[in-house]
């Protein structure tokens, strides 16, 4: 029964895309080579998440060859196109700011949060929810940062001289329980058990949400809810759901039983800790700005996009360290100028005087975009350089391409963090840096990252840099597109002592 809906949706959606492309506009970008009678390019979603960043990876550098210009790709009814010039991106994402379809898949798990929200929610509760950003509420961060910076490389000296090992599933951890006291003021460094729960139920949903994508007969909800993956879906958001539920009723109990709320006083002198979910509840109780289904929604998205981003930029960036020892040896020197031999936690003047481990970190985002793309839905025509993107298609912003674009000069394929040092060797357009997305609807957190990556990378470096060498080699990596770009394999590293201190 199942099949035969989903066979007719499937002949349904073909004849569509025929009468569609029959009917093209003859300004549109040039369509990809290699589009097959009626079902266009969907082939080319066949095969696993490693093969799919393969193609991905193929189409952006067709269009980068190509002068950046746009490619139009067609994906079963779809017309899509994919844009990966920095100029073109940016007016796309800033004149349209409504996702694509396909992040309706992730409603079941975000609901309306910030990334999976439609245009006028994202509007208003965008505008609510910056100041939860602002600097002083992140510098009240700055112990719970320090502390677990510390964690992690006690952590990490077990595997001291013991050879490669996987470094991600140490850090995936530790930043889960980072994020967890940030946005929830949550302790479960002791819980591991509940956290590795979390993170393979995290893991296991994005792989199912690119195996939708994958198979364009789950597209309709009608077929998916009768579907295997479904089921297995359900069972993740129950364990996903399960923590933010139990820690809302738990911080919600407090805040009504306290009348008298005050801000929750924090260990960081002179400033205030305030976890993110604090401000919800606030807005809630006070202003009525949120329910407890928006607020769950907020914490879950905030949870998701908050870890699993930043530990695979540090996944990447330690690796890449590794991988370059000139690299490692000015990060040391720099740590050293910084810290000298005093063993204590870094401080907010420390950070902006770590300039070149601020250097590694962009270009590792660079040359390592964890978020490699973003659809947008195109509500009106949008005219870019070369022509004019019709209302009503889907457009695929490639920021892995605007990362590889001719303005980066010509060692762009090149790991230099050198190039971020002097503003001569960085493109004149400022966009052309997207990890963090780009335009009104790019990363919320972005300063937040920045901060827990720079504390946690001096920290990690400054302990295990000072008396140990880190090494790897990241080319021998593949790598998968599991909504973030991740490793398949190859991703570890080896600490090993220094000699005499080199
Ligand atoms: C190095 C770490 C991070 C990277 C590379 C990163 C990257 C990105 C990117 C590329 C987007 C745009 C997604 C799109 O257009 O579809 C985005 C959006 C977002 N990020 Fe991050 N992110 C990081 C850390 C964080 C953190 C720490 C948080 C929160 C605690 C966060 C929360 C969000 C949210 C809520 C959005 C949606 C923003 C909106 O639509 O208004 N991110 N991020």
């Amino acid at each position: 029964m199942m099949w035969a809906v989903a066979l007719i949706l499937v002949f349904l959606s073909c004849g569509i895309l025929a009468w569609r492309r029959r009917n093209r506009n003859k300004d549109e970008p040039p369509p990809l080579p290699g589009a097959l009678p009626l079902i266009g390019h969907i082939h080319l979603l066949l095969g696993n998440s490693s093969q799919l960043w393969n193609t991905a990876k193929k189409v952006c550098y067709s269009s980068l060859n190509a002068g950046g210009v746009i490619i139009s790709v067609y994906i079963g009814p779809r017309t899509t196109y994919f844009v990966t010039d920095p100029e073109d991106c940016l007016t796309v994402t800033n004149t349209c700011l409504e996702k694509d379809g396909f992040y309706n898949f992730g409603k079941p798990w975000f609901g309306d949060g910030l990334i999976t929200a439609d245009v006028q929610t994202w509007k208003v509760h965008r505008k609510l929810l910056n100041p939860a950003f602002n600097q002083s509420i992140l510098d009240g961060f700055m112990d719970v940062l320090n502390e677990q910076a510390r964690r992690l490389v006690k952590n990490l000296e077990v595997e001291v001289d013991k050879g490669p090992f996987d470094h991600f599933a140490y850090i995936l951890l530790n930043v889960l329980e980072t994020t967890c006291l940030t946005v929830m003021k949550v302790d479960f460094s002791d819980e591991s058990l509940l956290n590795c729960e979390y993170v393979h139920a995290a893991e296991d949903m994005f792989k199912y949400l690119i195996e939708r994508i994958q198979k364009p007969w789950l597209y309709s909800d009608v077929v998916f809810n009768w579907s295997f993956l479904k089921r297995k879906q359900d069972e993740c958001l129950k364990i996903l759901h399960n923590m933010s539920n139990t820690v809302l009723k738990k911080r919600k109990t407090e805040y009504l039983n306290n009348k008298q709320y005050k801000e929750i006083e924090g260990t960081t002198k002179g400033a205030k800790f305030r976890p993110f979910m604090d401000l919800l509840l606030e807005l809630a109780i006070e202003k009525g700005a949120f329910n407890d289904r928006q607020i769950r929604e907020h914490v879950d998205t905030m949870l998701v996009a908050g870890h699993d981003t930043t530990a695979t930029v540090l996944m990447y960036t330690m690796l890449l360290v590794g991988s370059y020892p000139e690299v490692q040896q000015k990060i040391f020197e720099e740590l050293h100028d910084v810290f000298g031999d005093e063993d204590r936690d870094v401080t907010k003047q420390d950070l902006s005087q770590l300039v070149y481990l601020e250097a590694v970190l962009k270009e590792s985002m660079r040359f390592y975009p964890i978020g490699p793309f973003t659809i947008r839905n195109l509500d009106q025509d949008v005219k870019i350089r070369n022509c004019t993107l019709s209302k009503g298609r889907t457009c695929y912003l490639w920021f892995y391409g605007v990362h590889r674009h001719s303005m980066w000069g010509p060692d762009v394929e090149a790991f230099k963090p050198e190039r971020w040092l002097d503003p001569k060797t960085l493109p004149k357009y400022l966009s052309a840096f997207a990890a963090f997305g780009m335009g009104k609807r790019s990363c919320i957190g972005k300063t937040y990252a920045m901060m827990s990556l720079k504390i946690t990378l001096a920290q990690a470096l400054a302990h295990v840099f000072r008396r140990y060498r880190v090494s790897g080699n990241h080319l021998l990596m593949t790598t998968k597109m599991d909504v973030l770009l991740k490793p398949v394999s190859g991703h570890h590293v080896t600490i090993e002592m220094r000699q005499n201190n080199q």
